[in-house]
């Protein structure tokens, strides 16, 4: 089974440490772009951009670094309780047209009831993910082309069409949530089902119950993990520069941010915040799969730390279990996307070689060190 990897554009700012704004680097337009063009040629599948309030936009950013890339797809974050099926559909339709038919979706009911308030939402956990279904009942009709009558809870409309169609016939939609409503919403309208990256044999549960909701609507569901990635050489260099990521970060910042994250109303930031407990001394939480992200990090906590054969055994593990893609991500994202590559890829089933890598010449004539591969496409 080949297995899709994506990336992560990090529209919050990125560093080499975590917790500090020591060495930190701005999410400018031109650096996501170096990103995205490094992420597109080396091979990734796609890049993930995500949504919030302390991010940029993730649409306008996928439209601006969009035509710098020739075949990257771009899963972009859709915070349904931001927009109007409508007026979303236009937009996606649009970005769509933009990005040639690459644009995939990511469904985001949103977790932080702070957060949503300060944008003008006062929905309970579960009225979100209501409302959500209705968005999207009527999203996809609209992006299916058929013209849309619905009276719901949330949300109504009358003869709604949308007149530009996206060029894919339908826009795949992702989707993450760990609470019984999130897998109820994800089992109804979902392709594609996203966890953070906790234990396999949590991921396993959460993959047996969203597969089994779905299958009694006669649905199937795809699967996928969302992980940090520290891969060396060795594993001993992995998991040194673990601790180096965390270096500058101290007790207080943990604490806060802790704090912040304990009112938070999500399911899924529960279970990542009970695999560390704001501990810095217990984080590798299962063989290779180390916490450490998520002492200050919401969402995504985990990362997968070791050489590039144990990294590619880890991401196997949980191939076994049904999730055919990952979204990697690593500090800082520009670097650590070509380590991935280069390491990794050929080690991972129906890819070969990074795109673009080169093999070691030796007596070239002008300090020729290298020569460079075909750029063959990985499978
Ligand atoms: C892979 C993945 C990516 C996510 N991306 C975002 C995001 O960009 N913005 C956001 O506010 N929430 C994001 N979430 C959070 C979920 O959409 C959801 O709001 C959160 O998990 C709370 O739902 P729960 O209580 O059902 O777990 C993401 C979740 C996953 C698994």
């Amino acid at each position: 089974m080949s297995l899709d990897i994506f990336w992560f554009l990090p529209t919050s700012g990125d560093g080499r440490y975590l917790g500090t704004s020591d060495f930190g680097r701005a999410p400018t337009i031109p650096y996501l772009r170096q990103i995205a063009v490094a992420s597109d040629e080396l091979g990734y599948d796609g890049v993930l951009i995500p949504t919030g309030s302390g991010c940029l936009d993730p649409w306008v950013v996928a439209s601006s670094v969009a035509p710098a890339t020739q075949r990257l797809k771009f899963l972009v974050a859709l915070r349904t309780s931001l927009g109007n099926p409508t007026s979303t559909a236009r937009a996606a339709a649009t970005l769509d047209q933009v990005t040639g038919g690459r644009l995939l979706l990511n469904v985001v009911a949103g977790g932080d009831s702070a957060e949503l308030a300060a944008d003008g939402v006062f929905l309970g956990h579960d009225e979100r993910y209501a409302a959500a279904g209705e968005f999207l009942q009527i999203f996809r009709d609209l992006l299916a082309g058929k013209t849309v009558d619905f009276e719901g809870h949330h949300h109504r409309v009358e003869k709604a069409r949308n007149l530009f169609p996206p060029v894919q016939a339908q826009v795949p939609l992702y989707f993450g949530g760990s609470s019984p409503a999130a897998h109820a919403l994800a089992a109804e309208q979902v392709d594609v089902y996203l966890t953070w990256g906790e234990p396999p044999a949590a991921v396993a549960e959460k993959i047996a119950d969203v597969r089994a909701r779905a299958a009694a609507l006669g649905r199937t569901v795809r699967f996928g993990v969302r992980l940090h990635v520290i891969v060396r050489e060795t594993t001993a260099e992995a998991w040194a520069d673990a601790d180096r990521l965390i270096s500058h970060l101290d007790d207080d910042t943990i604490a806060k941010v802790q704090q912040r994250q304990a009112g938070m109303d999500s399911v899924g930031q529960a279970r990542m915040a009970a695999l560390h407990r704001g501990r810095r001394d217990r984080l590798e939480v299962s063989p290779n799969l180390w916490a450490g992200v998520g002492l200050v990090r919401g969402g995504a906590g985990t990362a997968l730390v070791g050489d590039a054969k144990t990294v590619a055994a880890r991401l196997r593990e949980y191939a076994d279990l049904g999730v055919d893609r990952f979204v990697l991500s690593g500090y800082p994202h520009l670097e650590e996307a070509y380590r991935f590559a280069e390491l990794v890829f050929p080690l991972l089933p129906g890819r070969q070689r990074a795109a673009g890598s080169a093999r070691a010449v030796t007596g070239g004539p002008f300090d020729a060190a290298v020569l460079p591969r075909p750029l063959a496409r990985a499978a």
